[in-house]
């Protein structure tokens, strides 16, 4: 089984980190869409044709399911994905809101996620769906913190105590309970740790990449045996391949060794 993992640039990487954790018996394409990056302050026509054509891409790489591992993407365009792209296709804002109603008892919810995430509202219609409050927050400074490699900095923690004030100020008063934050952008992994020291101890802070890993697996009838979680997987990207390594090692936690650059138009 080869599964195809897209996401417009390294985040996703850590969505494929724990599908080969769990699933290494796979083969994996992950492409990521660097040329085209940030895709969380586009619109949602661009959105859709920057995705579509990157799965097209994994398709015809021999992708036969596809993981969209960017909550933007995921949230503007799955659709028009799933259009262009004749495999099954997971999105990671279904798998983020079925973790959300797993973890919540108090049945109210946060989500922080780029400008376009929260502009789509697509958290909010899915965690409505659960039977979910949510207050969404859009945080725009911290994919660009995180790619420049601030992570244990100063700025990045201010600019997080700021954005999360902000943010529980946002549910007092909407008169919300919230005990579950979602990380709804895959580069937020990263502050993961930074995150958990800013809010409450109460809050559960979750993120997707394990739930979407389960959730590839209940989906996908792949026969088990020994593998090798650091086994087969290619690397494309559409921007430069130097980068690429040096950055998706921090996301993916090990070296990346050959990275193919791709071309997919503007
Ligand atoms: N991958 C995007 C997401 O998860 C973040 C980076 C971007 O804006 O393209 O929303």
């Amino acid at each position: 089984m080869k599964i195809g993992v897209f996401d417009s640039g390294f985040g996703g990487l850590t969505v494929l980190r724990a599908l080969m954790e769990r699933i290494p018996e796979a083969e994996y394409l992950y492409l990521g869409d660097t040329a085209r990056l940030p895709y969380g302050a586009k619109s949602r026509a661009t959105v859709a044709r920057y995705a579509a054509s990157s799965a097209r891409f994994l398709v015809d790489e021999g992708a036969e399911f596809l993981v969209i591992a960017c909550n933007t993407a995921s949230a503007l365009a799955l659709d028009a994905i799933q259009a262009a792209a004749p495999v099954p296709v997971l999105g990671v804002v279904e798998t983020g809101a079925n973790a959300a109603e797993a973890s919540s008892a108090t049945r109210d919810v946060m989500v922080i996620a780029t400008a376009a995430t929260v502009e789509s509202h697509a958290y909010a219609a899915a965690c409505s769906a659960r039977g979910l409050r949510v207050i969404e927050k859009a945080c725009p400074l911290l994919v660009p913190l995180v790619e420049e490699g601030w992570i244990e900095h100063p700025v990045t923690t201010e600019v997080l105590r700021i954005y999360l004030a902000e943010l529980m100020e946002q549910a007092r008063a909407a008169e919300l309970k919230p005990d579950t934050l979602v990380l709804g952008c895959t580069h937020y992994p990263l502050l993961r740790a930074q995150i958990e020291r800013a809010v409450p101890e109460a809050l559960r802070v979750i993120d997707s990449a394990a739930v979407t890993a389960v959730q590839v697996e209940r989906r996908l009838d792949i026969p088990r045996g020994v593998a090798d979680p650091a086994g087969p997987a290619r690397f494309f990207a559409t921007d430069s391949v130097a980068k690429f390594r040096v950055l998706g090692s921090r996301f993916l936690g090990r070296a990346i060794e050959g990275v193919e650059l791709v071309d997919l138009g503007s």
